[in-house]
């Protein structure tokens, strides 16, 4: 790619910093407080203001980590002739969180925009991994389109307990299940605490995480084969100074967001999380991204990518290895090589070439891992959409983390109308829940959670799991984690809180899923539906003030990406010192 270079004075940090005396009082006041930041003029005067966002946190274990490696993506900055400057982010930690991260990932995209707008930056390195930590600081940024590098923070180490491996997430579900069934006890489960998590990183599963920053390497935000390193290997450091290095040439060539967040990028992405089959998670995001981007991506493109591509990743919770594993099998380069005949290979990417030259060379270690075409883990990408009477806007299904019995199933709900009532009785033998029945969980969509909760796993009765069942068709309009699985009918449209047909669910009604038709019918009439909804009355609102006011007010539904109505619609923001 060529394009004209930047001039020093076409530098957007230029109208902060000025080039000479004679620029006025405002560029004085600039160099004077940046000297007394500590640098010489000429260590900074005339270079490009790379600003590193960094979530890292105390409290966020998959990206307690980036404190040190900032250090690295700085080291990068200043050999390529940049000015690194570090700016600390909200950090969103999916273990701690509560009532969930998702209520806050526009918080920290609203955040990632305003800063990088208020601030004399030129470019910026994004540093995050954890779950919602991608989708919100590229949202963010995409919206100011900058020259912008994403750095991952990469899975941490696999998870060991007794000479097994332990996958995050995944296996806290397996053996959680198992204490209940009675099958170990309290001394395994404190040796598991030890096991599971054994190093800086997020989740070491094809999860939410690893699969955003799949989908953020596919998009052409990273260096080439970043998105899989372990968060503790050197090479994440080596990773993170190519960052460094990488963003300020983009600088002087004016790459911004917008040149790589392309609707093919978008397709690209799309397809390839669905060929890992990755989280449900990415659908929401992804298409709120795609919204920031001015690419129009819907559920409809889910469902017919995912016709297009196999799954190719033998990754936990849908196949058998971590993350690691991927990493030493040849990583992304390697996977996308698998996909070169139904990906845009000509598009340009961060490392200042194509993603087709990207992924030239690029070879599978380990067919196990990284499958080839010709023995797929599943014929189908990983995610159906559904529709039908209950989710006339929609709801997706990982039908390749189900058991495929369930898949075309017809049974008698049992509907709880929150997640505490939920916990609190599904245990009742009263219920008389049976392996046969369609747990029903509403209330825990976008407003009604609020932040739309991973509660969308619903617990198999501890009865039925005394008797081995270990899955059952549950339909919600919350998420799931990317590490769990089962038949779970996930982000139904819209929700119940706002009034959409799973509010008039009762219990006995009898529901239809049939994936291979995607369709999720209600067997009630129309004439009852209307009965049931003319005297159904809207639940209180959740915040009367704050944050959550905001939130419960411009939140939109799952089918159209989570993000806020105020943000997602288009419109200039002028830059502080424009006109
Ligand atoms: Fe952070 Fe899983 S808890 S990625
Ligand atoms: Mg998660």
């Amino acid at each position: 790619m060529t394009t004209a270079r930047k001039t020093p004075e076409e530098l957007r940090s230029h109208q902060w910093y000025g080039s000479s005396i004679s620029s006025g009082l405002r560029s004085f006041s600039h160099r004077a407080r940046t000297r007394q930041l500590g640098y010489l003029p000429e260590e900074h005067l005339g270079k490009p203001v790379i600003a590193i966002l960094n979530t890292w946190s105390d409290i966020n274990p998959c990206h307690v980590h980036l404190r040190d490696r900032a250090q690295a993506v700085k080291r990068g900055v200043w050999q390529a002739g940049g000015f690194p400057l570090e700016f600390p982010v909200s950090t969103l930690s999916e273990t701690f969180q509560k009532p969930t991260p998702m209520l806050y990932r526009n918080l920290l995209a609203m955040e990632t925009e305003e800063l990088l707008r208020s601030y004399p930056v030129d470019g910026a390195v994004l540093m995050g991994g954890c779950d919602k930590s991608t989708p919100a600081l590229l949202m963010g940024a995409a919206t100011v389109d900058l020259p912008t590098v994403f750095v991952p923070a990469g899975p941490m180490l696999p998870g060991h307990w007794r000479n097994e491996v332990l996958g995050s997430g995944t296996d806290m579900w397996k053996y959680w299940d198992d204490k209940r069934a009675g099958l170990i006890g309290d001394c395994e489960m404190a040796e598991l605490e030890n096991g599971l998590a054994r190093s800086p990183g997020h989740c070491m599963t094809m999860g939410t995480a690893s699969t955003l920053t799949a989908a953020a390497e596919t998009l052409g935000v990273t260096v080439p084969g970043a998105s899989s390193i372990p968060a503790v290997d050197s090479g994440h450091d080596r990773m993170a100074a190519a960052s460094g290095l990488r963003i300020v040439d983009m600088v002087w060539d004016d790459l911004k967001l917008s040149k790589l967040l392309t609707a093919d990028a978008y397709e690209d992405a799309v397809a390839t999380v669905l060929a890992l089959g990755g989280s449900t998670n990415a659908v929401i995001h992804l298409i709120a991204m795609a919204g920031r981007s001015g690419v129009t991506l819907t559920l409809d493109d889910f469902d017919r990518i995912a016709r297009t591509v196999p799954v190719l990743a033998n990754l936990r919770p849908g196949g058998r290895y971590l993350m690691e594993d991927f990493h030493f099998a040849g990583g992304l380069p390697a996977f996308l090589a698998q996909l070169t005949d139904v990906l845009h290979l000509d598009r340009p990417t961060v490392s200042c070439t194509t993603m087709r030259e990207q992924l030239e060379g690029a070879q599978v270690h380990n067919p196990d891992v990284i499958r080839p075409r010709s023995n797929p883990l599943a014929d189908e990408g990983g995610v159906a959409v559904l529709r039908g009477n209950l989710c006339p806007d929609g709801a997706v299904i990982k039908h390749i983390a189900a058991e495929p019995h369930l898949l075309k199933h017809t049974g008698p709900a049992v509907v709880f109308d929150d997640y505490r009532t939920m916990q609190r009785t599904i245990n009742d033998p009263d219920l008389g829940i049976t392996a046969d029945h369609v747990l029903v969980l509403r209330n825990s969509g976008p407003k009604g959670g609020p932040g739309m909760p991973e509660y969308g796993m619903l617990p198999i009765p501890d009865h039925l799991l005394k008797q081995g069942v270990r899955d059952m068709v549950r339909i919600s309009d919350a998420r799931m984690s990317g590490t769990s699985y089962g038949a779970c009918v996930l982000h139904i449209a819209p929700e119940s809180y706002v009034g959409g047909p799973l509010a008039l669910v009762r219990t006995g009604d009898r529901i239809t899923l049939d994936v291979e038709a995607r369709t999720l019918h209600l067997d009630v009439t129309d004439e009852e539906l209307a009965q049931r909804k003319a005297v159904w009355t809207p639940p209180p609102a959740r915040y009367e003030r704050g944050y959550g006011a905001l939130y419960n007010e411009q939140i939109t539904q799952a089918d159209t990406g989570c993000d806020f109505a105020f943000l997602a619609r288009p419109g200039e923001v002028h830059d502080p010192y424009a006109g």
